[in-house]
């Protein structure tokens, strides 16, 4: 193989693992799971559900309801806590409301009808700027495009031992883009 083409397959196989790291940092994470966004079954239904993720900035909010049964307001820490109305940062009414988490620290929010937020459907989230590691690192062989499995075969012990967490997740995505450059490259006849 000519020394430049190999050179562009670096370029390629990097630029697929980068790709594939922007991929996987942002979530959509759906407020309630399956129960959505309304009156919860008890007042701490939404602190115990978002007390199981991590909320990353870049993430989304993705509030399921319909249009006037619900909607969501964000408002400060102190109308978060009383239910007020006297700092409503802004306001969603078109359901489901997507947000998007673009700043780190603490957002409130609840719903505005009725008495929905006195009975508890409000929900508190602390937004990190920085992904925790994701579940992928701890399994090697397997990683995830856009849908697509990618199956790759386990990196060597030796290589286990030596590279680092962080250099170890591009490894494999770098190899499949890479092979996946040559494959393009291959049917362009170059
Ligand atoms: C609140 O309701 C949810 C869903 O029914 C349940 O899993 C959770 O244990 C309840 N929490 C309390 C404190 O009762």
């Amino acid at each position: 193989m000519a020394q430049s083409h190999f050179i562009l397959l670096l370029l390629l196989g990097s630029l697929g693992a980068l790709l594939l790291r922007v991929s996987y940092a942002h979530k959509d994470h759906v407020v309630g799971g399956g129960f959505g966004w309304k009156i919860p079954p008890n007042a701490t239904f939404y602190k115990e559900w978002a007390a199981t993720k991590t909320f990353v900035v870049g993430d989304k909010l993705v509030f399921l309801y319909r249009t006037s049964a619900e909607n969501v307001l964000e408002v400060s820490a102190h109308d978060y806590e009383n239910c007020g109305n006297s700092e409503i940062i802004e306001i969603y009414y078109r359901g489901p409301s997507t947000v998007q988490l673009s700043t780190p620290g603490q957002h409130f929010f609840y719903s505005g009808i009725g008495l929905h937020c006195e009975a508890g459907q409000k929900l508190a989230v602390n937004v990190v700027t920085t992904a925790p590691p994701p579940p992928f690192v701890a399994d090697d062989s397997l990683y995830s495009i856009g849908g697509l499995e990618i199956f790759t075969a386990p990196a060597p012990s030796q290589l286990r031992a030596t590279a680092s967490a962080d250099t170890r997740r591009y490894i494999a995505p770098a190899v499949a883009a890479a092979l996946f450059g040559g494959y393009l490259l291959g049917a362009l006849g170059m």
